[in-house]
C-alpha cells in the first residue's frame, strides 16, 4: 500500500444528521459521452439535534462540480475526493447543484452505469454520492421528484420512483410520494419491452404491474409476473401487509453485482432473477426467481417503509426480508425440503465466514467498506436469528410483534433494537439475553449428553454451551420409541451455560432427535451413536433430522471409512430409497456433504485428499446401487411435460441424483440420451454436467451442440461456461480459453462470476501456483474496474491459514502481492487485510 490505509467507521460514532431534507428535485440530461445532474436540495435543520453547528458536509465521489448555488446566490465550499464542505448555513435553504458524471464509463456497477447500452442505477449502500452531492445515509429521508432527458430514439422508456407526472419523448418527469432514502433511488433509461398486468389489493387499491426487459427476452417473463402477483397477495394473507402506490415496475439488466434491489417502485434486477421459462431455467432457477421477486417486495414494508438508522442495522431489513421470503417458499412449495436446502447453504458457507477472517456479528461494530457487509452472516444468519424470535413466540406472537413494529416506526429510520422491543412488548417476553446472537460474532457450539435410568423410567438431558457462553436459543426435540413413535416432543428453552432436564415416565430407552427444523444457527455435538443415526435416518419424521444425520453418517463414512458402519448405513439407504414416497427428500439424503463442507470438518485441508475421498465414496454407492439407482432413474425418466410442482421436482432431483452416480464410472451411454432429448433445462444441465465432469468421449459434442443451441441465451452460457470452469477436468489452459471466448465478458459479473467463480471451486486445477497467480491478476485489474466484485472473489483465500502447508504459504504470498498494489481498493484491502491479520 502506498497511501495512508483507510480508516473504518465506527457504529459507536453515530451521530444525527444536522440538517435534513424536505424535497430533493433531480434532473437528470443523459447524453451518449456524460451526463449532467442538477439536483435542487431543499435543507432544513433537525429540531431533534440542535447540538450540530451550521455546516454541512455531503458525500460526493467522483463528481464534477460544474455550479452552486444556495438560496439563488454563490457561496464558498471546499471540495475532496470525499465530497463537499459547506459552512455558515443558515437554518433552512435551497441548494442548487449542476454536475458531470460519466455512467458511459462506469464499470463499478454503483451509481448511474449502463448495461447493453441501457442507464440504470444501483444506490445501495454508498452509490447515491457517485451520482451527486448529498447526504448519503439511510436516516435522512426526502420527497423525490426527477426529472429525465434523453435522446427519445436510444431511449424511449423512461422511469423513476413513484408515480409519472408527465412524459413526451425523450421526457418524463416521477414523483414519490413517499419519503425515502437516497439508497432507494432508481432511474432507468433505454430500450425495454414491457410485460403488463395488474393486481388489487386487499382494500381495493388497483395497482399496475409492469416488467421492463431486453425485447428479445419478453418470452420469458411470464413466470416472474406471476411470482409478483403471488407476493403480492402472500403479503397480504400471511402478514396482513398492502402495497402503497398505484405502480410496481421491475426492470432486468445483465450487468448487476448482486441479486436485485428493492428501489421504492422501481426495482432493478439481475436479469437471472427475472427470466425463466422451463427450456432455460432449472427448477431451482424457478423457485429462486420467484423467491428474489418475494424478498424485494417484500422490502417495501421491511426495509423501505421503515429503513435502517446507519448502515450497522443492515439485518434489521436484510435478515427479516430473508425470513419473510423464505417462509414465502415453504408456504408456496415444499417446506421441508426448502429448510434443507438453507440449512445447508448456511453450514457449508455461513459457518465458514463466521470462522474465518471476516468473521462479524450479525450487528457489526465497524465496517470499512460497506459493500463488503452484504454477507450470509447479516442475510442468513440474520434470518436464523428471525427464526428463532418467531419459534419463541410463535406465528400469532410474532404478528403481533410485527404490528407493533409498524404502528411504532413506519415511515422511521430504526435500529435492530427497536425491532426487538416491538417483538418484546407486544409479547411481554424478554429478550434482553437473546440480544448476544447480535453482538457476538462465531456458531456458537452445544453439546448434550443424555442418560436413560431404567428402574426409574427417567431420561436425563444435560445441555452445555461452549467456554462462557449463555446464548438464549430454542431446542426443538423428540424422544422417540423404537417405532419411532415421538413419545414426547416439544421446545426446551436454553438460557443458561449449562441447563438439566428430566423426562418422567419414559418406559423404554428412547433415540432422542435434537435440535429439529435446525431451530438454532448451531454447532451441536450429541452423544448419538451410529445405530441411532441411522435409526433417525430410517424413523424420524422431521426431515430436517433424517437428512442431517445421514449428512453425519457420510462425513464419518468419508473421512474415516468403516466397512461396518457402511453396511450397515447402505442398508438403511436401500429401505429409504424404496419406501420413502418424498423423492426430493431422497435425494438430498443421497447427495454427499460437497467438498466445501468437507474442507470445515478436518483439521488441515488437503483439496487433493478430500476430492478423492468424495469419490471414492461415490463408487462405492454406485457399486453397490446400480441396479437400484438404474431403476430409480429409469422409473422417474418419463418426458412428462414440466410441471413445477413438488412432486414434479422431487422426481427430477432424484432422477438427476441417480444420474450423478451412475455416470460415474463409465460412459453409460444415459447422460448422453438425456442431454439429447432432454425438454427442460433441469434435465439438460445435470446431462451436460454428467458429461463434463466424468470426461465422457461426448464431451466435446456435448459442449459444441449446447453452445449452437443457446449461445443467444445469456443464462444458459453462464451456466454453460461455469459448468467447465469449474470441471475437475478443465485445467487452467481451458480457464484461459474460456477467458478468450467470444461470449466472454470481463465486465459483466454473472459472466466473471460463472467463469472465474467457477474456477475458484475447481478444487483441483485452482490449487497451484499457476492457478493463483493468475486468479489474483484478474483480482488486481478488478480492483480498478469492479472492487466490489473484487473483494467478494479474493475472499477464497480467507482459510488460507487451514491449507497443507505449501498451498498454505503460495497463498498467502499472493494475498501479500495484493496488499502491495498500488491503488488498492477499499472493498479489496479490508478483506486483505483481515485475510493477512
Ligand atoms: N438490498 C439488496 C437486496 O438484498 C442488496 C443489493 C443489491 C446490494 N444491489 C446491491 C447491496 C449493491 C450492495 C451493493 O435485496
Ligand atoms: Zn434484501
Amino acid at each position: 500500500m502506498s497511501n495512508l490505509a483507510p480508516q473504518p467507521i465506527y457504529r459507536k460514532d453515530y451521530k444525527p444528521s444536522n440538517y435534513l431534507i424536505h424535497t430533493t428535485d433531480l434532473s437528470f440530461d443523459l447524453r451518449d459521452d456524460e451526463t449532467l445532474v442538477s439536483s435542487k436540495i431543499h435543507f432544513y435543520k433537525n429540531p431533534k439535534y440542535q447540538a450540530g453547528d451550521n455546516s454541512l458536509f455531503l458525500d460526493g465521489i467522483d463528481l464534477e462540480l460544474i455550479s452552486l448555488v444556495i438560496d439563488g446566490e454563490r457561496v464558498d465550499y471546499e471540495l475532496s475526493d470525499k465530497g463537499m464542505q459547506l459552512r455558515h448555513l443558515k437554518d433552512e435553504f435551497v441548494l442548487e447543484i449542476v454536475n458531470r458524471i460519466h455512467p458511459e464509463l462506469n464499470t463499478s456497477l454503483n451509481g448511474l452505469y449502463q448495461s447493453s447500452g441501457n442507464f440504470c442505477t444501483q444506490c445501495e449502500a454508498h452509490g447515491f454520492r457517485q451520482i451527486t452531492y448529498y447526504l448519503d445515509r439511510p436516516d435522512v429521508l426526502s420527497v423525490f421528484t426527477t426529472h429525465i432527458t434523453a435522446d427519445k430514439r436510444k431511449y424511449p422508456v423512461l422511469l423513476s420512483n413513484g408515480n409519472l407526472l408527465t412524459a413526451s419523448s425523450g421526457q418524463a418527469t416521477w414523483h414519490d410520494p413517499t419519503s425515502k432514502p437516497c439508497y432507494l433511488f432508481a432511474l432507468v433509461a433505454g430500450d425495454f419491452a414491457v410485460l403488463e398486468d395488474n393486481y388489487t389489493t386487499l382494500s381495493g387499491r388497483e395497482v399496475a404491474l409492469k416488467i421492463y426487459v431486453e425485447a428479445h427476452n419478453i418470452s420469458k417473463t411470464q413466470f416472474a409476473m406471476d411470482s409478483l402477483k403471488r407476493s403480492f397477495a402472500w403479503d397480504e394473507s400471511r402478514f396482513n401487509l398492502e402495497y402503497d402506490l398505484d405502480i410496481y415496475m421491475i426492470v432486468a439488466v445483465d450487468d448487476f453485482n448482486m441479486g436485485a434491489m428493492e428501489n421504492k417502485g422501481l426495482n432493478i434486477f439481475n436479469s437471472t432473477y427475472v427470466l425463466a421459462e422451463p427450456k432455460t431455467a432449472t427448477d431451482k432457477d424457478f423457485i429462486n426467481v420467484e423467491a428474489v421477486i418475494g424478498h424485494e417486495y417484500f422490502h417495501n414494508w421491511t426495509g423501505n417503509r421503515v429503513t435502517c438508522k446507519d448502515w450497522f442495522q443492515l439485518s434489521l431489513k436484510e435478515g427479516l426480508t430473508v425470513f419473510r421470503d423464505q417462509e414465502f417458499t415453504s408456504d408456496l412449495h415444499s417446506r421441508s425440503i426448502k429448510r434443507i436446502e438453507d440449512v445447508n447453504a448456511l453450514r457449508t458457507f455461513q459457518f465458514a465466514e463466521d470462522a474465518g477472517p471476516m468473521q462479524h456479528p450479525v450487528r457489526p461494530e465497524s465496517y470499512i467498506e460497506m459493500n463488503n457487509f452484504y454477507t450470509l452472516t447479516i442475510y442468513e444468519k440474520g434470518a436464523e436469528v428471525i427464526r428463532m424470535i418467531h419459534s419463541f413466540l410463535g406465528e400469532t406472537g410474532f404478528q403481533k410483534g410485527m404490528k407493533l413494529y409498524f404502528e411504532r416506526h413506519d415511515g422511521d429510520a430504526v435500529t435492530i433494537d427497536d425491532f426487538v422491543s416491538s417483538m418484546s412488548d407486544a409479547n411481554e417476553f424478554d429478550f434482553s439475553q437473546f440480544m448476544t446472537w447480535y453482538s457476538q460474532p462465531g456458531t456458537p457450539t452445544v453439546s448434550i449428553k443424555t442418560n436413560y435410568d431404567e428402574i426409574s423410567q427417567r431420561f436425563h438431558v444435560e445441555v452445555e454451551q461452549n467456554k462462557g457462553h449463555d446464548y438464549f436459543l430454542p431446542l426443538n426435540y423428540a424422544l422417540l420409541d423404537d417405532q419411532g413413535h415421538a413419545l414426547k416432543e416439544g421446545m426446551l428453552t436454553i438460557k443458561q451455560h449449562k441447563e438439566s432436564f428430566v423426562f418422567e415416565q419414559i418406559k423404554s430407552k428412547p433415540t432422542p432427535s435434537w435440535l429439529r427444523g435446525f431451530c438454532a444457527p448451531i454447532h451441536l455435538l450429541t452423544d448419538l451413536t451410529f445405530e441411532q443415526k441411522i435409526f433417525l435416518v430410517g424413523h424420524d419424521s422431521d426431515a430436517y433430522v433424517v437428512w442431517d444425520s445421514a449428512q453425519q453418517i457420510w462425513l464419518s463414512l468419508i473421512l474415516t471409512p468403516n466397512k461396518a458402519h457402511e453396511q450397515l448405513f447402505f442398508n438403511a439407504l436401500e429401505k429409504l430409497i424404496q419406501t420413502t414416497p418424498d423423492k426430493s427428500l431422497v435425494s438430498e439424503v443421497l447427495t454427499l456433504p460437497s467438498e466445501r463442507f468437507l474442507h470445515q470438518q478436518v483439521a488441515m485441508i488437503d483439496v487433493f485428499d478430500i476430492n478423492q475421498k468424495r469419490e471414492q465414496m461415490a463408487h462405492k454407492v454406485l457399486r453397490r446401487f446400480e441396479a437400484l439407482l438404474l431403476e430409480t432413474y429409469n422409473s422417474l425418466n418419463n418426458n412428462q411435460a414440466y410441471q413445477l410442482t413438488s412432486s414434479a421436482v422431487g422426481g427430477r432431483s432424484l432422477k438427476n441424483t441417480c444420474l450423478y452416480y451412475l455416470s460415474k464410472d463409465k460412459d453409460s451411454g444415459l447422460a448422453l440420451t438425456q442431454f439429447e432429448q432432454a425438454n427442460c433445462m433441469t434435465d439438460q444441465i445435470a446431462a451436460f454436467n454428467a458429461l463434463i465432469t466424468n470426461n465422457s468421449a461426448h464431451k466435446d459434442q456435448a459442449i459444441a451442440s449446447f453452445y449452437q443451441t443457446f449461445k443467444q441465451d445469456v443464462q444458459v452460457m453462464d451456466k454453460f461456461f461455469a459448468a467447465q470452469s469449474s470441471s475437475i477436468t478443465s485445467d487452467i489452459g481451458c480457464i484461459k480459453s474460456l477467458m478468450q471466448h467470444e461470449l466472454f465478458s470481463f465486465n459483466t459479473p454473472n459472466r466473471l462470476r460463472s467463469v472465474v467463480g467457477g474456477f475458484t471451486q475447481n478444487y483441483i486445477n485452482f490449487h497451484h501456483q499457476a492457478g493463483y497467480e493468475f486468479f489474483t491478476d484478474i483480482i488486481l485489474k478488478l480492483n480498478q474496474s469492479n472492487p466490489q466484485i473484487g473483494a467478494r472473489l479474493v475472499s477464497v483465500y480467507n482459510h488460507w491459514k487451514r491449507f497443507t502447508p505449501e498451498l498454505k504459504q503460495l497463498q498467502k504470498q499472493q494475498l501479500e502481492r495484493i496488499m502491495q498494489s498500488d491503488d488498492l481498493s477499499n472493498d479489496i484491502f479490508e478483506i486483505v487485510q483481515a485475510a493477512l491479520k
